[in-house]
């Protein structure tokens, strides 16, 4: 509970990126990357770089689990959401946890929209990552990063896709 309230702060009242954390930021992407990373709203740039901080202090210098760990998300960006409809899916899927893939089902309109996105944007993001030229590790880590992690078979994508996931599922 106190995290979902967290959440709701987060989502109205985040401050844009200082200059030390862009430059974490400037440090991993490259400029088509970085053109990406600004399409997130403020308290989504922070996610991302919560996510890195954590993914680093995991001891994984991996470069493509740095990338995804900032643009793991971009696909939420397809979809203008309002405040209202990110504290829909907040609240909603507190509330009806096995209801949120059904309504993630379909197209993304009306009171389903921000259902819609929690389902997709996996597969969103990495459309538009592999359109930005990251390279292909980066895009399978935004393209999995829900995926339960015993649907992977491979060994090295399995590790890198636990710690992505360790990290997100805290910040
Ligand atoms: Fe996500
Ligand atoms: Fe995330």
């Amino acid at each position: 509970m106190r995290y979902r309230l967290w959440q709701f702060w987060q989502i109205v009242w985040a401050k844009p990126l200082t200059t030390g954390a862009w430059a974490e930021v400037t440090a991993v992407l490259t400029p088509a990357e970085l053109q990406l990373f600004r399409r997130f709203p403020a308290n989504d740039q922070w996610h991302g770089v919560r996510v890195l901080r954590l993914v680093q202090s995991s001891g994984c210098a991996h470069p493509a689990l740095w990338k995804a760990a900032l643009l793991h998300d971009v696909g939420k960006t397809e979809v203008r959401l309002t405040v209202r409809d990110r504290i829909l899916v907040v609240v909603g899927g507190a509330l009806w946890p096995g209801k949120t893939a059904v309504w993630g089902d379909g197209e993304a309109r009306g009171w389903r929209r921000p259902f819609v996105v929690k389902a997709h944007h996996p597969a969103w993001g990495a459309e538009m990552a592999a359109a930005a030229g990251c390279d292909s590790l980066t895009v399978t880590l935004v393209r999995r990063h829900q995926d339960s992690l015993a649907e992977v078979q491979q060994p090295e994508l399995h590790e890198l896709l636990r710690i992505l996931q360790w990290a997100d599922d805290q910040s």
